[in-house]
């Protein structure tokens, strides 16, 4: 296993992280990552597994928990009642609870809605160059998921600023200031939530923040922090990746000089997971070890952690005939963007609708759609996405 160097903030490397990953794949599956003093796997097989051994999870051992600085508290207490940071036996419970609402059919039956907002969206395109990632990529998923849950879209520049300083606390880049926003965001949010749960709890409709106001009124089922932490996961996971997925998808169609004839019904699921395979929005996470094991003949003790590199996996040559192409006519295998296992991504159905609506939608409206400047991804390493996307109608 050789020990690996790269900084997670090195520019060239935050515009194009794949050489480093193909050469350390190139060399085996797993290597030591110095700047973040962990093993780190790199391949599909080595990812897979991990995601997927029930002997690591994304909660800390009790003995190896990190002590929380009190002036963290206010950010990590939501975190605490958040389904993806548990495992069994809390974390089984809320993510059926949060399954039983997203439903398939729920889902598919947002496909006019979505149609509707592309179209109001686009209507109100200013004329010349412009950011789509604010005009198109940023608001379709905040306000789909807003409507989802049953919180008032008026709400969702609130809910973006609150999820942007909240998502900031994974990234590399953290620094005292953010740590201090994110902190501030997470107590603002919590107590929107609380006071807009207190007033629907005599308004049910049709959506989940009724399901879940039902299930925590049972009591057995979800207390009020989970309530509370539950909500700020979805709006947040809701929206922050499918932003930088849509964005990824305009910019790699545009460069390759794909439109249309890619984003017909019948290839548009092809394009959309070449999509998110390719340039997926979100290239790592991390297990602890629950227990002395091996992976891949290597041996790891309870309370090590393990980096899985999703974005690495979506590359393997073993998996993908030339891996660094990318091919929307490619056969579809499944790729790691969404995760595997216990804690695959709970809005993979919502978040693949959303791009096989909002891709056709822009391309068939904008036909002239072109890049006005060269995209720039945005330094908040291990999201991938692009800090502004300026295009042209044509
Ligand atoms: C293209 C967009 C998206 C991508 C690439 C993505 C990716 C992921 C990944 C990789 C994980 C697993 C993390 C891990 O194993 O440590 C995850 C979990 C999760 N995602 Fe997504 N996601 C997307 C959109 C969404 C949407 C639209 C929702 C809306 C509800 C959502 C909700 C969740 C939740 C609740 C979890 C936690 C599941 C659990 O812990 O059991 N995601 N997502």
């Amino acid at each position: 296993m050789a020990k690996l160097s790269q900084s997670p903030t090195d520019p060239a490397f935050v515009q194009d992280p794949y050489p480093f990953y193909a050469a350390a794949r190139a060399q085996g599956p797993l290597h030591h990552w110095d700047e973040y003093g962990m093993t780190a796997a790199f391949s599909h097989a080595a990812v897979t597994h991990c995601l997927k051994d029930r002997r690591m999870g994304r909660e800390a051992p009790p003995e190896c928990a990190p002590a929380i600085p009190d002036r963290l508290r206010p950010f990590y207490e939501i975190e605490a009642h958040s389904m993806l940071e548990l495992e069994p036996p809390r974390h089984t419970r809320l993510r059926r609870l949060v399954l039983a609402a997203f439903t398939s059919r729920r889902i598919a039956g947002l496909r006019p809605e979505i149609e509707a907002l592309c179209d109001q969206l686009i209507d109100a395109f200013p004329d010349g160059d412009f950011d789509l990632i604010p005009a198109y990529a940023n608001r379709l998923p905040v306000i789909v998921i807003a409507r989802l849950l049953g919180v008032p879209e008026e709400m969702a520049d609130d809910l973006l600023a609150w999820s942007n300083a909240m998502v900031s606390m994974y990234q590399a880049r953290r620094t005292p200031e953010m740590e201090a926003a994110a902190c501030a965001a997470a107590a603002a949010f919590a107590d929107f939530l609380r006071g807009y749960v207190e007033e629907r709890r005599s308004r049910p409709a049709d959506d989940l923040i009724t399901e879940l106001i039902a299930a925590e009124a049972d009591g057995e089922r979800l207390s009020t922090d989970e309530l509370i932490s539950t909500c700020i996961l979805l709006l947040n996971a809701g929206h922050e990746a499918t932003v930088h997925a849509t964005g990824n998808g305009v910019k790699c169609l545009l460069e390759h000089g794909m439109r249309c004839e890619v984003l017909t019904p019948d290839r548009i699921e092809g394009t959309v997971e070449e999509i998110l395979r390719y340039d997926p929005p979100l290239h790592m996470f991390t297990r602890w070890i629950y227990e002395d094991l091996e992976v891949m003949g290597r041996p790891f003790k309870r309370g090590d952690r393990i980096a899985l590199l999703l974005g690495a996996a979506n590359r393997d040559p073993q998996v993908w005939e030339d891996p660094e192409v990318f091919d929307p006519s490619r056969p579809v295998k499944t790729n790691s963007a969404f995760g595997a296992g216990a804690h695959f991504c709970v809005g993979a159905p919502l978040a693949r609708l959303e791009m096989q609506v909002a891709l056709p939608k822009l391309f068939a409206r904008c036909p002239g759609l072109r890049l006005a400047e060269a995209p720039r991804y945005a330094d908040l390493y291990h999201f991938h996405g692009l800090e502004r996307l300026v295009v042209a109608r044509g």
